[in-house]
C-alpha cells in the first residue's frame, strides 16, 4: 500500500483529509507532534502549501500533501488571508480562550459595524504534494460565504462558526462534517488532487 504523509498537525484538518485519502487506498500517517514547524513564508497560498509538502516530502523521503488555507473578507481587502492562523497575534488570550477563539474575536472586532451586505467572504484552500522524485500536483479551490457577526454551531474548527453558506443558511461549524466535505474549499482542492493522482496512474 502506498504511504502519504499529512504535513499538518492541525487536527481539524487532519479529520478532514484521513478518510478520502485512505479510501482511495493510501496508507496516511501524520507527522509526529515533535517534528519541528515549517517556517511558512510564501507570499500566497499555494507558496505555502509547497513549501510545507517540499519540506516534509524531501527530508521524509514519501509523498507529501500539505494545504495552506484561510479566510479572506473582502471589506478587509483578503485579510487575514495567508495570515489567518496567526491573525490574533497581536492580541492577549484570555482566561480559557483558544487561539481559534481569539482569531475570531479579533475578526468581529474590525468587522463590528460593517453592515451585512458587506460582509462576503470566502475560505481559500490551496493543496500541494509533492512525490520523492520530485513530481508536484497543485489545486487552489474556493468557498464562498457571508461572515456573521456572532459565532453559531460547536463542529467544525477555526472560523467555521462565523462563516455563513448562504445556500444551506448554515455555519460550517452547524453543518454535519460530510456536508462540509461536499462543499468546502478543502474537499474541493483534494478532489481536484485526487483526480491528479488518477491521471498520474493512467
Ligand atoms: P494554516 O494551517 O496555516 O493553513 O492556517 C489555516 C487557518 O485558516 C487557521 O486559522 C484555520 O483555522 C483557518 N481555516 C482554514 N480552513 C478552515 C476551515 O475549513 N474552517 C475554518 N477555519 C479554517
Amino acid at each position: 500500500m502506498k504511504k502519504v504523509i499529512i504535513a499538518t498537525k492541525n487536527k481539524g484538518k487532519l479529520a478532514e483529509l484521513e478518510e478520502p485519502l485512505q479510501e482511495l487506498g493510501f496508507s496516511v500517517e501524520i507527522l509526529p507532534a515533535d517534528y519541528p514547524e515549517i517556517e511558512e513564508n510564501g507570499a500566497s497560498f499555494e507558496e505555502n502549501a509547497l513549501i510545507k509538502a517540499r519540506f516534509v516530502s524531501r527530508d521524509l523521503n514519501c509523498i507529501a500533501i500539505a494545504d495552506d488555507s484561510g479566510i479572506c473578507v473582502d471589506y478587509l481587502d483578503g485579510n487575514p488571508g495567508i495570515f489567518s492562523a496567526r491573525y490574533a497575534n497581536d492580541y492577549v488570550l484570555l482566561p480559557g480562550e483558544t487561539k481559534d477563539q481569539a482569531n475570531n474575536r479579533k475578526l468581529l472586532h474590525l468587522m463590528r459595524d460593517v453592515p451585512m451586505e458587506k460582509r462576503q467572504c470566502a475560505f481559500h484552500c490551496a493543496m500541494a504534494v509533492v512525490f520523492p522524485d520530485g513530481k508536484e500536483i497543485i489545486a487552489h479551490k474556493t468557498w464562498e460565504g457571508r461572515l456573521l457577526f456572532e459565532a453559531r454551531g460547536t463542529n467544525g474548527f477555526g472560523y467555521d462558526p462565523l462563516f455563513l453558506d448562504e445556500e444551506l443558511q448554515l455555519t460550517g461549524a452547524q453543518m454535519e462534517k460530510s456536508v462540509k466535505m461536499g462543499r468546502s474549499h478543502r474537499a474541493k482542492a483534494l478532489q481536484a488532487v485526487i483526480e491528479a493522482f488518477r491521471s498520474l496512474e493512467k
